[in-house]
């Protein structure tokens, strides 16, 4: 069985979609970029509060509706300011047509998980 929490069926997340799920009490958006890959990143922008997965699908990255920093779905990092900080990128799995989320395994150790 896959690590972490089971979020949804892997069809719920359409290409460049972006939707929030509530893991373990952490907001994350879970990402389909336009190469189909799915990503999980921690939801709320290392800039101020504003949830990440009412942004924009962009290629390999998520805009923030905020001001417009485009954090990496594999590496978390922030492509223009305001933003300057990572945010955290956990663990990803499929299986069985289904997302699984694990909070407790962040991929980019470097960034902070609040
Ligand atoms: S709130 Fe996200 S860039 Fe400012």
């Amino acid at each position: 069985m896959a690590a972490g929490q089971r979020v949804c069926a892997t069809a719920e997340i359409g290409t460049e979609e972006a939707r929030r799920f509530t893991i373990d009490g952490i907001d994350v958006a879970v990402v389909r970029a336009s190469d189909g890959s799915l990503h999980a990143l921690a939801d709320t922008c290392s800039h101020e509060e504003v949830s990440l997965s009412d942004g924009f699908v962009e290629g390999c990255a998520l805009e923030c509706i905020g001001h417009g920093s485009a954090f990496d779905l594999v590496t978390g990092a922030p492509n223009v300011p305001p933003a300057t900080e990572p945010v955290a990128v956990y663990a990803l799995t499929v299986e069985e047509d289904s997302v699984w989320v694990d909070t407790s395994t962040v991929l980019n150790q470097t960034a902070s998980t609040s």
